[in-house]
């Protein structure tokens, strides 16, 4: 019989739908101005796109606040820690089902369940991706929109331009992440299962 378990609570769907949003407007704008210039537009016209990415940005913001705070007085924050001992062995485990177990109809090696409800690898992910890749991109943008609140040579180079790759290769790395994570969410029970349950909060087990 299929059980429901309730785990995706309210504030992280509502936190998690604008994030999404958010992210997708980032990554469009950014690849736009990447490509762009005053003169010639790639897919939107300049001025727009430097506008939707700084207003995105605060937005952005904003909401990664909202989700620090949630997580750090609301039970969900509990799945965003790791017991070092065993964890890599675990990871190991998690990774060879993915790489092999999942295509031969092998069962999870960590089943969802209320007290955990990612597995290793997803555990992992999103600690690197939420305490780390977030903020740093956040925080350097923040850094290029303020550029006179930083010290104007880094190491010899000029730090705007330090900051400015910075800022690229976390906006890349959380693009490509973006992509993984979509498709790793197609690969639950059926491919949209894992998409309903960040919409109306329920996993189902069977
Ligand atoms: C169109 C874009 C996206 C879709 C369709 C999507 C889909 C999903 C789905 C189905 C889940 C639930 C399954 C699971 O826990 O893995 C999930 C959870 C999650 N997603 Fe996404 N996602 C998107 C974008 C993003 C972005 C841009 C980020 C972060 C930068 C993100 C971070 C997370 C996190 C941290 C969770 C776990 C939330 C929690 O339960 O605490 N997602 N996503």
């Amino acid at each position: 019989m299929s059980e429901k378990l309730y785990l995706y609570p309210q504030w992280i769907r509502v936190w998690h739908g604008i994030n999404a949003i958010l992210c997708l407007i980032l990554i469009l704008t950014g690849l736009s101005m990447q490509y762009s210039n005053p003169d010639t537009v790639v897919i939107i016209r300049f001025d727009i796109a430097v506008n939707l990415h700084n207003i995105s940005g605060v937005m952005l913001s904003l909401s990664y606040f909202l989700f620090l705070i949630g997580n750090m007085i609301r039970p969900n924050g509990r799945h965003y820690k790791i017991v070092v001992k065993g964890f890599l062995k675990d990871l190991m485990k998690q990774f060879i089902y993915y790489a092999y177990g999942l295509f031969k109809g092998e069962k999870t090696p960590f089943p969802i369940t209320k007290e955990s409800k990612f597995n290793p690898l997803q555990r992992f992910t999103y600690i690197i991706l939420m305490y780390f890749l977030v903020p740093a991109v956040i925080l350097s943008g923040w850094v290029l929109i303020f550029p006179d609140f930083i010290q104007n040579n880094l190491f010899g180079q000029e730090s705007i331009h330090l900051f400015d790759l910075f800022h690229l290769m976390t906006g890349f790395v959380i693009s490509v992440f973006m992509i993984i994570h979509v498709y790793f969410c197609t690969l639950g029970k059926t491919a949209l299962r894992n998409f309903r349950s960040i919409i109306n909060g329920y996993h189902e087990s069977q």
